[in-house]
């Protein structure tokens, strides 16, 4: 809660109800107006009269001037503001930065601040995100749906929801049918040790463009034994079954590793392999309640009257489809852990097949289908051009980690040789890779496409990862120079420069901000709070000298709001699933 707009919107009903509205204006409501002038000369806040011009039948700049006079008398009795003008047809109000900086820099302090979203427990979420499949490589593309999966994740949780993390992995399917026929009959090489998933990525791509290549006589019996495996495989025929799951745990061995890096926990992990049964029943079940209806053997709902097509839910020779297990997915979701809203993250190309699921469940009488919703987001490219296993410019997880550790050791660490541990070296080198792929994948709206370039996302200056790195561990070694911060007598009166009150105002925002990232589905927003907060932090840095203030006391207020942007960069980075070195 902003107690400074509460403040003004109570004041300004007072005031309204001396008047013969034919409008009743509650508190709550007229809050929802309140904004930022343009100019912080302006004001902090200003309350637009627009709104109230239908029911005043007067010009919005009067109306800005009666109030203005009327709420005058109120003000000295609060200790929140200070003074109100009418700009125009909007009231501004200038609060207590005084006032602002005590309560923000004493809750940040003690860490309350950070709980303050919390005060009200909401209702229970699964956010399903990540979902590679297995015997697939996981690339670089597939590191932007993590990325931003986590992150909601964690603000969700940071804004008092109930949250449950969960991963569906593809374990079943044509993919791994060709991926296996390549393994039993065309591949030569013997499994590697260490990143075996990646390894039979390669097979599965080896396998796609044999099948591609193949002349046609020979294509036609490829496709045979493939389509052979996969019936193998639908049947559960036990000797390829144990290919399978031997192949698949060396999948799923890799995603381990790949969300360790990554800082990456669920609580739950659902898999195709285990809802296909399910998923088979409910369509058998409706197809007799006559709400789907067989199409040349196969069964499928029409979905033509708005536009969604002809649903495909079950294959001619009985066996599921994508679609046929994401129906048994989507209860199984509320049933076995009482969820009120389920949310997908998948790419914006998925977004019909989800209308289509939906749209579908509710068909069948399944309420929650209302509860569901699909997250897209956009294309991850590269410089050169859309990314293609074709053409061969797939960037593999163990590439990128590869890359990212040569360039941030030659660039940042390797001077650090000898004075530190190896072992911190090693860990600090994935902490910068880290903040500096899911930055680079989170500063941007989910629904933009992203052009992923390593060196621009590592470099130290400008919107990225390693510059908030930078500032955090810049401000870190301050405070270790100038002494332990303490809330016990100061005088926040003496934070009067613009450039420190313009971080105060910042760090008072910062729940806003998350709680917004939160609602809008953006943690771009909180990305860019951050960014803006590292800059300004550095311009307050650079007029208001810690180590030279001009009295002890300047010097602990300055200390205690230099500590207090290292928390909130701290708890922002970690709600972008990012942990900042303490040194670099
Ligand atoms: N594994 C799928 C893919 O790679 C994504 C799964 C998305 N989630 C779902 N419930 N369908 O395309």
């Amino acid at each position: 809660m902003n107690i400074f707009k509460a403040k003004i919107s109570h004041l300004i009903a007072e005031v309204l109800q001396s008047f013969d509205t034919s409008e009743v204006y509650t508190a709550e409501m007229l809050e929802s107006f309140i904004e930022h002038p343009p100019k912080p000369e302006m004001g902090d806040y200003a309350f637009p009269c627009f709104t109230l011009a239908k029911s005043f039948r007067k010009a919005p700049k009067l109306i800005a001037e009666e109030l203005c006079q009327l709420l005058q008398s109120s003000l000295n009795d609060t200790k929140e503001l200070l003074s109100i003008q009418a700009i125009g047809p909007y009231i501004n109000f200038n609060v207590s930065m005084a006032h602002m900086a005590s309560m923000t820099l004493s809750t940040i302090f003690t860490g309350n601040y950070f709980k303050e979203n919390q005060s009200t427990t909401r209702e229970r979420v699964m956010i399903e995100f990540s979902q590679p499949n297995t015997h697939k490589g996981f690339h670089v593309g597939h590191m932007r749906n993590v990325a931003l999966g986590d992150s909601l994740c964690r603000i969700y949780q940071y804004n008092g929801y109930d949250l449950v993390a969960a991963n569906y992995i593809g374990d079943v399917g044509a993919h791994i049918a060709k991926c296996l026929w390549y393994y039993s009959n065309h591949n030569e090489e013997a499994a590697p040790e260490t990143l075996r998933g990646e390894w039979l990525g390669r097979l599965y791509m080896k396998a796609v463009q044999k099948l591609e290549e193949a002349p046609l006589e020979k294509s036609k019996a490829y496709q045979e034994e493939v389509s052979h495996i996969l019936q193998r495989l639908e049947a559960k025929d036990p000797e390829i079954l144990k290919t399978w799951e031997m192949t698949r745990q060396w999948s799923l061995e890799d995603f381990d590793t790949i969300y360790q890096w990554s800082d990456v926990k669920f609580h739950h992990v659902f898999y195709e392999s285990e809802v296909d049964e399910a998923g088979k029943k409910i369509v058998l079940d409706e197809l007799e309640k006559g709400i789907c209806e067989r199409s040349e053997g196969a069964i499928g709902i029409d979905l033509n009257d708005v536009d969604l097509g002809f649903f495909l839910l079950l294959k001619s020779d009985g066996n599921t489809l994508y679609s046929t297990k994401d129906l048994a997915l989507a209860k199984k979701k509320f049933d076995e852990f009482a969820i009120q809203r389920s949310i997908y993250v998948v790419g914006a190309e998925q977004t019909l097949h989800f209308k289509q699921v939906f749209e579908t469940l509710k068909r069948m009488g399944y309420q929650q289908a209302e509860k569901c919703f699909h997250l897209s987001y956009g294309l991850v490219t590269l410089k050169s051009g859309k990314m293609s296993s074709r053409a061969g410019n797939v960037i593999l997880f163990s590439q990128l980690q590869q890359e990212m550790k040569n360039f941030i050791q030659t660039n940042y660490l390797n001077q650090y040789r000898g004075q530190w541990d190896d072992q911190e070296i090693e860990e600090t080198t994935r902490a910068v890779a880290v903040a500096g792929i899911k930055y680079g994948m989170l500063n941007q709206d989910p629904n933009k496409q992203i052009v992923f370039s390593m060196e621009d996302w590592l470099v130290s200056e400008g919107d990225t990862g390693t510059y908030l790195i930078y500032a955090y561990v810049r401000i870190r070694s301050i405070v270790r120079q100038v002494g332990q911060p303490t809330i016990e007598n100061i005088d926040y009166n003496l934070l009067a420069h613009p450039n420190e009150q313009a971080v105060i105002r910042q760090l008072f925002d910062f729940n806003e901000v998350v709680w917004m990232a939160g609602e809008q589905y953006r943690p771009s927003l909180l990305a860019r709070t951050l960014f803006d907060l590292a800059k300004s932090f550095s311009r307050a840095y650079t007029t208001c000298s810690v180590k030279h203030a001009e009295s002890a006391e300047l010097q602990s207020a300055r200390l205690l709001l230099f500590h207090c942007v290292a928390e909130t960069l701290k708890q922002g980075l970690y709600l972008l699933g990012i942990t900042p070195p303490e040194r670099m």
